[in-house]
């Protein structure tokens, strides 16, 4: 009897450790813009065999969210439900926009409630990202898996010769991990790691890529974890694209560094691969110098990780048919480069990594103090260029991410030639190894706003919910303006109202305009909303409603209300 049990027992794991057993990789729905409608719920999905795990989706997706596309020169136009049983918030990391309709901190969406941010998208073709940033929340509304791809495209963009056909030789890759308890719900406290990739929602993803040049838009969406990926036969791949856009040359290397909150579009030839051969896509995590995050020794812990310092598969690939128009050869070149110049900047800022530290009572920050959402930390004027300096003497590595720009990282350790070459280009992320310093310039224009600041921040969602962000706000070059407005005339119409209902506000120019229901609960949130365009109140239930709006020059607040 015991010797039956124990064959079966050996024969059992030897059966496990070589049958791996692949999901497919699922391709998030592409949602068109410019008009997007983004329905954030909490739900449940199977993620590994037993209990359904609790997470959030948005429209429809049970992990994760739909691809946003848009072109340069679009107005995109969000409405944003909050359906989830708490506040939120969410952010359009990397794009340029009004502090207003940014989604940070200051933007809380209750529960219930739409808000409706709007902008002229500005930003280079290239792979940007929205989710959720809600001060102390994010890492845990992260971890839920809410969030999506936004990809912006453009005349540049679309004139090269590159695979994008979404989903079928463009490919969106989001890597993240999670720990998971006994009862299959996700460790999210105290977990700066999870123990099991997922990519695209998934757990050991596996995909068939078409027999030609194939992209990939890389998001590293973990907590703190880095990936220096690789292929399993080593092979060379192209870097074409950073967090803001396409490089000027592909860039050829067999391992790329990608730290939290980094995108990185690569190119991978498969035209000469046999149909049918496997080709696996690795982090190459193992061994890698003292700080890296994800490298520690641990398996468990609050910094440990059954991934940590090892390399471990991200994809799994097979080569399948090419398709009809295939992309056979990588480009020679891509878009010219017109980075800022170093000679016009005329202000420094300097960042300093504090905290943290194992006998230092105060957790990561920056100098000047962990954040503090009514302190405005810099005040940079519209239309100069900075040049940011972040200095971390810490043991440990993290990441600069700054709202509002895509940023030039013009020297590491004041070296210039130390910039790594996969880092030149539009970025609004970068990687801080322990004990170095990097410099980066950018440039501040369009969108004044004394009111409304953006954020920087690190990365690491569990160092920014401790307070390793500040804020900046951005002001116009001058601002004086003392004439009396009279507000008397400001009315709505029609009143009482059934589908839309039209602020007519003469000549004064709303900073924001929030609706409020009887109970003072806030139904509607509308950041400087377009003169005389109607607001669709349709789905809101009948009744009186107050509409608090607040003129963009005084920032006084005038009140009116509506019947429905
Ligand atoms: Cu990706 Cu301040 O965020
Ligand atoms: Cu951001
Ligand atoms: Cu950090």
């Amino acid at each position: 009897m015991k010797r039956i049990v124990y064959v079966c027992f050996s024969f059992c794991s030897v059966f496990f450790i070589h049958a791996q057993t692949y999901n497919r990789l699922p391709i998030p729905q592409a949602l068109k813009g410019p008009e997007c409608t983004l329905h954030i719920i909490d739900t449940f999905a199977q993620l590994r065999s037993g209990n359904q795990t609790i997470t959030g989706g948005i429209n429809g997706h049970q992990f994760w969210g739909p691809t946003i596309f848009v072109n340069k020169g679009d107005t995109v136009r969000m409405t944003v439900i909050n359906n989830l049983n708490d506040s939120t918030t969410l952010h359009w990391h990397g794009l340029h926009l009004p502090a207003v309709m940014d989604g940070g901190p200051h933007q809380v969406i209750p529960p219930g409630t739409i808000w409706k941010p709007f902008w002229k998208i500005t930003n280079n073709a290239s792979t940007y990202w929205y989710h959720p940033h809600l001060h102390e929340m994010t890492l845990e509304h992260l971890s839920k898996g809410i969030g999506g791809l936004l990809i912006v495209n453009d005349e540049q963009e679309s004139a090269l010769p590159l695979p994008r056909t979404y989903g079928i030789d463009d490919i969106p890759l989001v890597f993240t991990s999670r720990r998971y308890a006994t009862n299959n719900q996700f460790i999210v406290q105290n977990t700066a790691y999870g123990d099991y990739l997922l990519t695209n929602g998934v757990h050991n993803a596996e995909f068939t890529v078409p027999r030609q040049v194939v992209r990939l838009r890389i998001l590293n969406a973990e907590i703190e974890r880095s990936y220096s990926i690789g292929f399993s036969d080593n092979r060379t791949f192209y870097v074409i694209g950073t967090d803001g856009g396409l490089r000027e040359q592909p860039l050829p290397v067999n391992r790329l560094h990608i730290a939290v909150g980094e995108r990185y579009e690569i190119l991978l030839d498969c035209s000469k691969d046999e149909i049918g051969k496997s080709l696996d896509l690795l982090a190459y995590n193992a061994n890698q110098p003292f700080g890296f995050p994800g490298g520690e020794p641990a398996q468990d812990g609050q910094f440990g990780s059954l991934l940590n310092n090892k390399n471990f598969q991200m994809m799994h690939f097979t080569i399948g048919e090419s398709t009809g128009t295939p992309i056979m050869t990588i480009p020679e070149t891509l878009i010219p480069f017109q980075g800022i110049d170093v000679n016009t900047a005329t202000g420094n800022q300097d960042i300093r990594v504090m905290g943290g530290a194992p006998n230092s009572p105060m957790p990561f920050h920056f100098n000047g103090g962990i954040f503090n959402i009514t302190r405005v930390d810099k005040t940079i004027p519209m239309n100069s260029v900075q040049k940011w300096t972040i200095t971390n003497s810490n043991v440990f590595g993290h990441t600069f991410h700054i709202h509002d720009v895509q940023f030039n990282l013009i020297a590491r350790n004041g070296n210039a030639s130390a910039v790594g070459q996969h880092e030149l280009g539009w970025k609004d992320v970068l990687y801080l190894p322990r004990n170095e310093s990097a410099t980066f310039i950018a440039r501040f224009d369009d969108y004044a706003d004394p009111l409304h600041p953006f954020m920087y921040h690190c990365h690491f969602s569990n160092h920014e919910d401790d307070g390793m962000m500040q804020q900046f706000v951005v002001v116009p070059p001058s601002d004086v303006n003392d004439e009396e407005i009279d507000y008397t005339s400001i009315q709505l119409y029609p009143n009482p109202a059934s589908e839309s209902i039209i602020i007519d506000s003469k000549n004064i120019d709303l900073y924001y305009v929030s609706i409020h229901n009887v109970n003072g609960k806030t139904v509607m949130m509308l950041p400087q909303p377009e003169r005389g365009v109607p607001i669709h109140i349709g789905s809101l239930a009948k009744g009186i409603y107050t509409v608090k709006m607040i003129d963009s020059k005084s920032k006084q607040t005038i009140i009116r209300t509506f019947v429905k």
